[in-house]
């Protein structure tokens, strides 16, 4: 894989492009790598047709395709018809935020939380109803606090918003916390929208998605995922609701008419050609991802182990607890002035995030060396250490 920085600023990226040239830019989540081949060429075929039009409602075989998918990973049984394939996974947040709930009524959410979710509530006058994570230590890492959550719950609460796999912790739900929400949900009549969009991205086991624990369960649930993060196409737009409940995709898709449109043709040829064929590259990527975690988590040991931070479960996001070091500022900022290294800010993703950084480590091995060594430099005068 090339790991020059100049390879990668080719093309203009958010990623890349946000910050000065000797900046090392670990943050928003769009891996370092090249295209899969088989949607490369995929897109380069559709190339060569026209790009008119696709079929109202989507591609069939694509839809097939995600069921297929589905049904292969997460051993999970959906029908093409149980789909709505749309353009944005945080498109489908807002969807479910004005389609499922009214102005004033609250929305469930837990914390921190990738931030888009934040303002899927309130940028509609929806009223948040955050439960922060509980930290249990380095080995142990967040757990939810369920009595915390079960309080927060009124009779104008409406939703539950949920990250599973979780950004920016990287939690991988368990059954037993999956069925904790559920059951929370259940009681208190709550529709559930739950964002699986790193589903593919998990380091052991096999996803479990929520509305795959009961008919009732399912019922009350919209699942919103696609092939953005996990294969690195988030720039072509493309993703899918899906609830078996017809009626609750109905209100998404009223809510957000003429608003969030359908995918475009190359994006479908994209995600067809990935959920066909990518499952190889995947598995690379997902080996260099967990080289990359090891790698982390033995600099963290070796270098800083006073920081908070547990192994992600899942996603390429590594979330590092900074407090202990009791920077003179907030530690995203001092480490891009101080290290030249861009991690994203931890008080951007809500209340517990406050003292954080996210990593993004879908990157080559040098290069997160490189960013690693560049924030010890910064941190070492502060912790009274002067490396060679
Ligand atoms: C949990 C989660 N949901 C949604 C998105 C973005 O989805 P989309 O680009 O399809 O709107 C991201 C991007 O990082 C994400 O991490």
């Amino acid at each position: 894989m090339n790991s020059d920085p100049r390879w990668l600023r080719d093309g203009y990226s958010e990623k890349w492009h946000r910050f000065s040239e000797e900046v090392l830019p670990l943050w928003v989540a769009d891996m370092d790598y090249p295209l899969a081949e088989e949607i490369r060429s995929a897109l380069i075929r559709r190339l060569d047709f026209r790009l008119g039009y696709g079929l109202q409602g989507g591609d069939p075989r694509l839809k097939e395709a995600i069921a297929g998918w589905l049904q292969r990973r997460q051993a999970w049984s959906v029908s093409p018809d149980q789909m709505w394939l749309n353009s944005s996974v945080v498109g489908g947040l807002h969807a479910a935020s004005l389609g499922l709930c009214s102005a004033g009524e609250e929305i469930l959410c837990l914390t921190p939380i990738y931030p888009p979710f934040m303002s899927a509530i309130a940028s509609h006058g929806r009223v948040p109803k955050y439960s922060a994570l509980v930290w249990g230590g380095n080995a142990a890492g967040y757990r939810i606090d369920f009595d915390h959550l079960r309080a927060q719950i009124s009779p104008a609460t409406r939703l539950l918003m949920l990250c599973s796999p979780h950004n920016p912790s990287g939690r991988v739900w368990s059954r037993a916390e999956l069925e904790g929400l559920a059951d929370l949900a259940l009681r208190n009549r709550l529709w559930i929208v739950s964002d699986e969009l790193h589903a593919d991205l998990i380091f052991e086991g096999t996803h479990l998605p929520i509305a795959d624990l009961s008919e009732e369960v399912a019922e009350r649930t919209v699942t919103l995922t696609g092939p953005g993060k996990s294969f690195n196409i988030p720039g072509l737009a493309i993703g899918v609701a899906i609830s078996r409940n017809r009626q609750l995709l109905e209100r998404l898709k009223q809510a957000s008419t003429g608003l969030l449109g359908g995918p475009n043709v190359l994006a479908q040829e994209a995600m067809l050609a990935a959920y066909t064929r990518g499952e190889p590259w995947l598995a690379g990527v997902l080996e260099t991802l967990r080289h990359n975690r090891e790698r982390l988590g033995t600099w963290i040991a070796t270098h800083l182990p006073e920081a908070a931070y547990h192994p992600p479960e899942g996603t390429y996001l590594a979330w590092l607890g900074l407090e202990q070091l009791k920077l003179p500022c907030e530690p995203g900022k001092f480490l891009l002035e101080q290290g030249l290294v861009a991690f994203n800010e931890g008080s951007s993703f809500g209340p517990g995030g406050e003292g954080h950084v996210r990593i993004n480590l879908a990157t080559q091995p040098q290069i997160l060396d490189r960013a690693l060594s560049r924030a010890l430099q910064a941190l070492s005068p502060l912790r009274g250490e002067y490396p060679a």
